[in-house]
């Protein structure tokens, strides 16, 4: 097994420039580079200028990094209505990529890069897989999707760049995953969470041991996970389980990363991205440490800039530890637009997933399925069985109990047999919403 913890601090001679940065050093780079983002936001993209100019913001009057809370912020629907390239601040034959955000319902969101933004990225990717424990010559497998999703082709050439020997094979074709992992001798692998415990189940099928392969560093992220899913990957493994997190309007991913000294949440690359944590229903931003929406500014994109972005994530700004410039964030809990509100009750998956963690014989895939008979608001929480639990009542029971103690609400829990829930390539779906259908 993995030791847990390497030790507090990363040693200077593993960071690069930026990430050795003092706080002052720090704060002045960031106030230049927002002076020249919102520049060039306002100069070259209509929204912007708009929106500045709703407010009556010059880009001038921004002398102070407090400044900031005077923009107005930029929503995922700014994007949409700019669909395709509307938001760009460059010339169209500048952007070398696109990539794009499938989006449940209307427009996908479109995002580009210039050649510079592909370069920063390789790099703050490369700086990751680093702060993760990763190495020049390690073999990194990939398992994020390739294509318009920022995660394959975002991981890919961050490993390049470190030096990695990168196995590009995207989601799906979970025996040929084990067979590569295997044959390859993958050290680190680069995936959702919850596709990972699939291929964690077919490695156990098959009747291998996860703890006698290669792997040593799973990087995951794109969805939430817990603390107790680490603990269960971390044991299954022997493997050290750190975070990455990002989105694709502020890049993709690599916008923070887990430190594997300690494992403490995510260092924020603040050289690059300017974090705040705002009162998602006043918009009003709240000191470090007070639990929020997670916003932030880009310092360093050239094709598509954003200034006060709304995540809708859920978080808390902490201060650095590991690298001890950089602010963290703690894992975050879910987004806005996940919270079950469950007869009044704020209910996110990560605290389902949390407790039924805790319980022997389930395992951590499940959904929570909401329903409203009798016009009142019901919460399923459907979970496998582990392989071999014969008598499912008692798990379910200490479930149920366990959500009522630790969440406050009535749910009503069915443990399923092994495999009987959809299995996700990518991105897992934990909630499944029927009320709106009655
Ligand atoms: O998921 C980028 C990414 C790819 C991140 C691979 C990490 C690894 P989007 O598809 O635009 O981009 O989705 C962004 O996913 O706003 C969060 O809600 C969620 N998310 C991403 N990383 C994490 C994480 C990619 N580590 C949205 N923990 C974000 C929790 C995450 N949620």
């Amino acid at each position: 097994m993995a030791e847990r913890f390497l030790g507090e601090a990363c040693p200077p001679e593993l960071q690069d420039a930026g990430e050795r940065m003092s706080v002052d050093e720090l704060r002045a780079r960031q106030l230049a580079q927002l002076q020249t983002t919102v520049r060039a936001a306002y100069e070259n993209v209509p929204h912007y200028k708009a929106a500045l100019d709703g407010v009556g913001f010059a880009p001038d009057d921004l002398r102070e990094l407090s400044d900031l809370s005077r923009l107005p912020f930029t929503a995922k629907k700014d994007l949409r209505d700019n669909y395709p390239f509307g938001m760009f601040a460059v010339p169209r034959s500048e952007v070398v990529r696109v990539h794009a955000s499938s989006g449940t319902t209307g427009r996908p969101t479109v995002v580009g890069y210039t050649r510079g933004d592909i370069d920063r990225w390789a790099d703050l990717i490369a700086r990751s897989i680093r702060a993760a424990g990763g190495r020049a010559g390690d073999v990194c497998h990939v398992a994020y999707g390739y294509g318009l999703f920022t995660g394959g082709l975002g991981a890919h050439y961050g490993a390049e760049r470190l030096g990695c020997t990168v196995v590009p094979v995207s989601g799906g074709m979970t025996e040929r995953q084990v067979d590569l992992i295997r044959d390859f001798g993958a050290e680190i692998v680069m995936v959702t969470p919850s596709y990972f415990l699939s291929i964690l189940d077919e490695m156990e099928t098959r009747g291998l041991d996860p703890r006698d392969t290669s792997l040593r560093i799973g990087i995951f992220g794109a969805e939430p996970w817990t603390e107790q899913m680490r603990l269960e990957v971390e044991e299954r493994t022997g493997m050290h389980a750190v975070d990455i997190y990002g989105l694709s309007e502020v890049m993709g991913p690599g916008v923070a990363q887990e430190c594997v000294e300690t494992k403490d949440g995510l260092h924020i690359w603040e050289d690059h991205f300017y974090p705040e944590i705002i009162d998602p229903v006043t918009g009003e931003v709240l000191p470090d440490g007070s639990e929020g929406e997670l916003v932030f500014t880009t310092l360093t994109k050239e094709a598509f800039p954003v200034l006060r972005y709304r995540t809708r994530d859920l978080t808390r700004l902490l201060p650095g530890t590991a690298r001890p410039g950089m602010r963290r964030m703690e894992k975050i809990t879910g987004r806005t637009d996940d919270m079950m509100i469950v007869r009044g009750v704020n209910v996110f998956p990560t605290q389902i997933e949390e407790q039924l963690l805790l319980v022997e014989g389930l395992t951590p895939h499940y959904l929570c399925v909401l329903t409203r008979p009798n016009r009142l608001d019901e919460l399923t929480v459907q979970v496998e069985a582990a392989p071999g639990l014969l008598d499912h009542a008692p798990a379910a029971r200490e479930l149920s109990h366990r959500i009522k103690t630790h969440i406050g609400i009535t749910a009503t829990v069915e443990v399923l047999p092994p495999h009987a829930l959809e299995r996700s390539l990518g991105k897992a779906k934990r909630i499944n919403d029927r009320r709106k259908m009655l």
